[in-house]
């Protein structure tokens, strides 16, 4: 059974490679931390090198460490804390389950983090892109590999058109509206 006082939820920033998820991801995180929620990040990179370690990148690969993300997601959402996952999470039908997973706990509010392939490989923060195009790596999100764009996400944040801090603030402005956050005061506002 939940704990009475249940106030947890979770943030799922899905999007290609490179997108931004982790930029916004943890700017979210500060600004929750702010408002004086406990909050766990969720970093498909992080949770890759210990929960996940050994996963590759095959379909089947993808979908248990999305699901082991999302099981720890809805353990912590019981609890009451304020989880921020960012994992490019490429499956529509996955990231169904995980939110179905969810919600029976909390909240679940997928942010889809869009960027075109084009400017993520541009960007090529990683040079993974230029691996990817030049055949070294295989299975590569958006390179020959599917991401599946979502069709429920309740934000949307374009990250050519919007600055970091505005895409934060767009999220920001979702969990207001859904009741999940206090609307901030003057106090608590960013600065
Ligand atoms: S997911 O598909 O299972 O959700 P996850 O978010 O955990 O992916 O990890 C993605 C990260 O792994 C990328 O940001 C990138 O740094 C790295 N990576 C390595 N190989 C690949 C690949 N074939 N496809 C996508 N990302 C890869």
């Amino acid at each position: 059974m939940a704990p009475a006082q249940n106030s947890g939820f979770t943030v799922w920033l899905t999007g290609l490679s490179g997108a931004g998820k982790t930029t916004i991801g943890h700017a979210v995180a500060v600004e929750l931390e702010r408002r004086g929620l406990h909050v766990e990040v969720l970093d498909g990179d992080v949770v890759r090198t210990h929960l996940s370690k050994g996963l590759g990148f095959s379909h089947e690969d993808r979908d248990t460490n999305i699901e082991r993300i999302g099981w720890v997601a809805s353990r912590l959402t019981r609890h009451g804390a304020a989880v921020v996952v960012a994992a490019i999470s490429p499956y529509d039908t996955t990231r169904k389950r995980v939110r179905a997973l969810v919600e029976e706990q909390g909240p679940f509010v997928e942010v889809w983090v869009k960027a075109p392939l084009e400017e993520c490989a541009r960007r090529d923060v990683k040079g993974l892109y230029a691996k990817a195009f030049a055949g070294e790596i295989t299975q590569f999100t958006g390179v020959d590999d599917p991401y599946e764009e979502p069709d429920d996400a309740e934000v949307v944040a374009d990250t050519v058109a919007l600055s970091p801090d505005e895409s934060v603030a767009l999220v920001m402005a979702e969990l207001e509206r859904l009741g999940i956050v206090p609307v901030a005061t003057p106090a608590s506002a960013p600065r």
